[in-house]
């Protein structure tokens, strides 16, 4: 390999077809002295050697004669190197001096003496290692092991994304399952109810996540009290979910109050008494009513015997509770998140609860508009750090990819998805866009905090948990 040029931070090599391949994600060191520049490679094309087209032409003109084989100096070998010769385009990603990677070091290697190899895989684990202790496996790259640690997600926003079926899930669930085991509590939405087998190994035995797996289902053991969701989260899954006037919230606030006043406690029975005996408007009467009778119909509200959030999450020490929103129609799951959101917030502001990580799939789904901003500042703040998962980038707004500290980005090759991604600041456009267009399934890049800045293509291990990822099939997997 050769160097050809340098422009910004894209370095263009120039490689003869019979050298090692490359992929793209694979690093590569340009020696010369004591110094290397570290490049990843991005993309790789043919060279434009001059006169290319009319050789081509010529070639397939003359293809039926037996000319092409004659070569009385023996040179077409050569030739054909040339014309067939590599363009290696790689991203400039520092200079390593006496064993660190540096960015400030202005510096050239000479373009015809310098050494250009693969990096090794012990080099670039060994520059994309942070400073953490608990070790979580990812996967493969560069026929080296890549790990991360646990540490680098704590505290921290991380997106996992790509089309479908490319293996985010199954990622994620590596990725909790790992830190449920170093004592971190995660709490999962489930909208597809595939994170309620992680209990069970593939073969169907009982998993070593067993004792820190917990599955929520609303209506069934989940049921919460109105009191304990409160005043606040009552009046705004009225005015956010179910869309009641500011008057008629108003409203809601006196008779709550009476209700409390006059029977000690606040329930929903209460609460719908109240509205068919106290004195009010006929209109904001109707619309309460209506209101807080489909609240007791999603079944999720129980004054009787409620579950508290808290005593679930304290019970054990870290584990994973899925909240499985799978069964519930797209109203009460709004519902149920609303809660579950606030009442996390209001437990860790009074210090009832540790920290957690919240992994949200599809998040736009049950997610109002107001709580993207909420979930990055104040609640990451408080101790909410939530790990979005979606196989649609554009539903996640643009603020939520600049501030992102970590992204597992999967394949995607529609354009606009890609664009709206290479807005993530920590990388740039060009690695994220040539990359991800030709990640095979299974395989990510990995960019951020975990792998300190470093992008690398890792291909995902197997985990031996049941993942539950599979699409049931109506026509099963064998088509004889
Ligand atoms: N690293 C992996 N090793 C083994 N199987 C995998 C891996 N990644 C994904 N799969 C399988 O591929 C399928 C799709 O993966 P999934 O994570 O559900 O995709 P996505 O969430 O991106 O739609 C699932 O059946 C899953 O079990
Ligand atoms: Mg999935």
């Amino acid at each position: 390999m050769k160097i050809l040029s340098k422009n910004g931070d894209t370095i263009e090599l120039l490689a003869s077809p019979d050298e090692e391949p490359l992929v793209r994600g694979d690093y590569i060191l340009i020696t010369d002295g004591g110094r290397s520049i570290l490049a990843q490679v991005i993309d790789i094309e043919y060279a434009d050697v001059p006169g290319i087209l009319e050789d081509v032409l010529r070639e397939l003109a003359s293809e039926h004669f037996s000319m092409k084989n004659f070569d009385p100096y023996g040179v077409g070998s050569i030739l054909l190197d040339v014309r067939d010769s590599r363009r290696i385009i790689a991203k400039f990603r520092g200079v390593i001096v006496d064993g660190s990677l540096r960015n400030d070091v202005i510096w050239l290697p000479s373009r015809f003496n310098s050494r250009i190899e693969k990096a090794s895989p012990e080099l670039i684990s060994d520059l994309m290692r942070t400073c953490g202790r608990r070790r979580i496996i990812i996967g493969e790259c560069m026929s080296g092991t890549i790990s991360i640690y646990a540490e680098d997600l704590d505290g921290r926003l991380t997106i996992i994304t790509g089309k479908k079926e490319t293996g985010k899930s199954y990622l994620t669930k590596l990725l909790i399952t790992s830190l449920a085991e170093y004592g971190a509590t995660v709490v999962v939405f489930d909208i597809n109810g595939e994170y309620i087998g992680l209990s069970e190994t593939v073969d169907g035995s009982v998993s070593r996540m067993a004792g820190r797996h917990y599955v929520l289902t609303p209506g069934e053991n989940f049921r919460v009290s109105v009191e304990d969701a409160g005043l606040k989260t009552m009046a705004d899954i009225l005015q956010h979910i179910l869309a009641t006037p500011a008057t008629t919230i108003r409203e809601f606030m006196r008779i709550w109050s009476s209700v409390e006043r006059n029977e000690g406690r606040v329930t929903l029975r209460g609460l719908i008494n109240a509205v068919s005996r106290m004195q009010m408007h006929e209109s904001v009467r109707e619309a309460l009513m209506s209101r807080l009778l489909s609240l007791s119909e999603t079944g999720f509200f129980d004054d009787e015997s409620p579950v508290r959030i808290e005593d679930v999450l304290n019970s054990r020490s870290g584990g994973i509770i899925v909240i499985d929103l799978s069964n519930s129609i797209h109203q009460t799951k709004k519902i149920i998140v609303e809660y579950v959101l606030s009442k996390l917030s209001s437990l860790l502001r009074e210090g009832a609860i540790d920290p957690l990580f919240l992994v949200a799939e599809e998040a736009h789904l049950y997610l109002r508009e107001t709580y993207w901003d909420d979930l990055v500042t104040r609640m990451r703040h408080i101790g909410i750090f939530p790990i979005f998962v979606t196989n649609q980038p554009d539903s996640i707004p643009e603020m939520i990819y600049r501030q992102a500290d970590n992204i597992f980005l999967f394949n995607f090759t529609n354009e606009s998805d890609l664009n709206y991604i290479s807005k993530a600041s920590r990388v740039d456009s060009d690695t994220v866009k040539r990359i991800a267009k030709m990640l095979p399934p299974r395989h990510c890049l990995i960019i951020g905090r975990v792998v300190n800045d470093l992008p690398v293509v890792v291909r995902v291990r197997e985990v031996e948990l049941r993942a539950m990822g599979e699409t049931r099939l109506l026509f099963g997997r064998r088509y004889s």
